[in-house]
């Protein structure tokens, strides 16, 4: 049994680090180097197409020979890393008389230094060894443990940061957080997003967020219910971002977590704007937006090679016969690509009547797709000529995504059979 590997921290930047062998090991060890900025040498007579890539761009110097004693003058760290024992040993040789700190990849216990499973989050690097007979050959069970540990970085479920008392203003991470919440599913939150999330005083929270991570909230985390719903009760935005306002002040980390992007129809940089304005700190995490995931996952997507070479997201929340409207519904008429329209649903049939008037074909499909990614999830297809018609014999409400364009006739190719019908 060997024993216990010693961790620490290299700094390389600037520093030659030579790496004896360019296949796949190389390749995927040379990323950490070169973002430590590490002067990096690679002796190989052949390398994989990615790291002559790195070459190419200037990222590290590719010496295309064999290795040769010398190779490692100058060098603070080294790496033998080649597919041939007989290499790696001389490396290592090398490595030892020159007093060298050196990897070896084909027989880990047995270089001077080894490469920890490492993993960076936000800031975070972590490194993780095992050593004894059996667990220093098999590589999993160090990676087993940094992915769960960045994992419950990534999630807030491990903090990086020391986490506030439940006294206000005890070191809070300061300001608002304008974060996307993506359509719905609440995996589909970038990993920003819900780390921030993990970490809120106060979660100011839209309807069509992802309402299912309002349950991980711890139970201090104050939610304010910032619902508007379409025809019914709604919070103000004055109110809304008055009370971003007040929280934020008060020094307490609020998340104002938002369906799909926070700045498609998302009113975020109104918000964003009056934030600015007082001072306030605002990190800004997108999100994925409904108007390209929903109409995706429900197997219709907004281009396609040789159908669709553009797509125009549009909101129908005033229809075409509304002065409030600022879209060009005729030029929209005149396009051959594919139109989503966001909060359609009430305008759907003048909107439907405006496109064919301007020229657009009445059998172009038409796609809606209800509660995208939630169970609900429910898709209707019709024509421009039927839509209005059928979109009212199925009983078509908000919140709905509706796509107009070839595109959505490949959805029965796209999905498996029972999920097309
Ligand atoms: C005020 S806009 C907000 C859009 C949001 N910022 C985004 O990027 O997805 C609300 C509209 O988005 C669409 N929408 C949002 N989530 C949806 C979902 N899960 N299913 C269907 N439509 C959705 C609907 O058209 C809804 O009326």
């Amino acid at each position: 049994m060997s024993a216990m590997p010693y961790l620490v921290g290299l700094r390389l930047a600037g520093r030659r680090v030579v790496v004896v062998g360019g296949g796949v090991v190389a390749q995927r060890r040379l990323p950490s180097l070169l973002s430590a900025e590490a002067d990096v040498v690679v002796v190989s007579p052949d390398v994989t197409p990615a790291v002559e890539g790195m070459a190419r761009s200037g990222e590290l110097v590719w010496e295309r020979r064999r290795y040769r004693p010398g190779d490692l003058d100058g060098a603070w760290y080294a790496m033998a890393l080649t597919d041939d024992p007989a290499v790696n040993e001389a490396v290592l040789a090398e490595a030892a008389r020159a007093r060298v700190f050196c990897v070896r990849a084909d027989d880990a216990p047995r270089g001077s230094a080894v490469t920890p499973a490492s993993g960076e989050q936000d800031g975070v690097r972590i490194g993780v060894v095992t050593w004894g007979a059996g667990d220093e050959r098999d590589p999993r069970r160090a990676a087993a443990v940094r992915d769960g540990v960045i994992e419950a970085l990534r999630e807030g479920r491990l903090d990086s940061v020391p986490r506030r008392g439940t006294a206000e203003g005890e070191g809070a991470l300061p300001g608002v957080a304008l974060v996307g919440g993506g359509p719905g599913d609440p995996d589909l939150i970038t990993v920003r997003g819900r780390r921030l999330l993990a970490h809120a005083d106060v979660v100011v929270v839209d309807r069509l967020a992802p309402r299912a991570l309002l349950e991980e909230l711890r139970p201090d985390v104050i939610v304010v219910d910032a619902t508007k719903l379409p025809r019914g009760r709604a919070m103000q935005q004055e109110a809304i971002t008055a009370a971003l306002l007040e929280h934020a002040t008060a020094g307490r980390f609020v998340v104002r977590l938002k369906g799909g992007d926070p700045f498609v129809f998302g009113r975020g940089s109104e918000e964003l704007t009056e934030l600015v304005a007082a001072g306030i700190p605002v990190t800004v995490v997108p999100g994925v937006t409904s108007a390209v995931a929903v109409p995706g996952l429900a197997g219709i997507p907004l281009t396609h090679r040789g159908l669709a070479h553009e797509a125009v997201i549009v909101s129908g929340h005033v229809g075409p016969d509304d002065d409030r409207s600022l879209v060009d519904w005729g030029a929209l008429a005149r396009l051959t690509g594919t139109l989503v329209i966001l909060m359609g649903v009430d305008s759907l049939p003048k909107i439907a009547h405006e496109l064919v008037a301007g020229g657009r074909a009445p059998g172009t499909p038409v796609g809606i797709v209800i509660d995208g990614t939630m169970p609900t999830e429910r898709v209707v297809v019709a024509t421009l000529a039927d839509v209005a018609e059928i979109a009212e014999r199925e009983g078509v409400r908000p919140p709905a995504v509706v796509v107009v364009g070839e595109v959505v006739g490949l959805r029965p190719s796209l999905l498996p059979a029972e999920r097309a019908e």
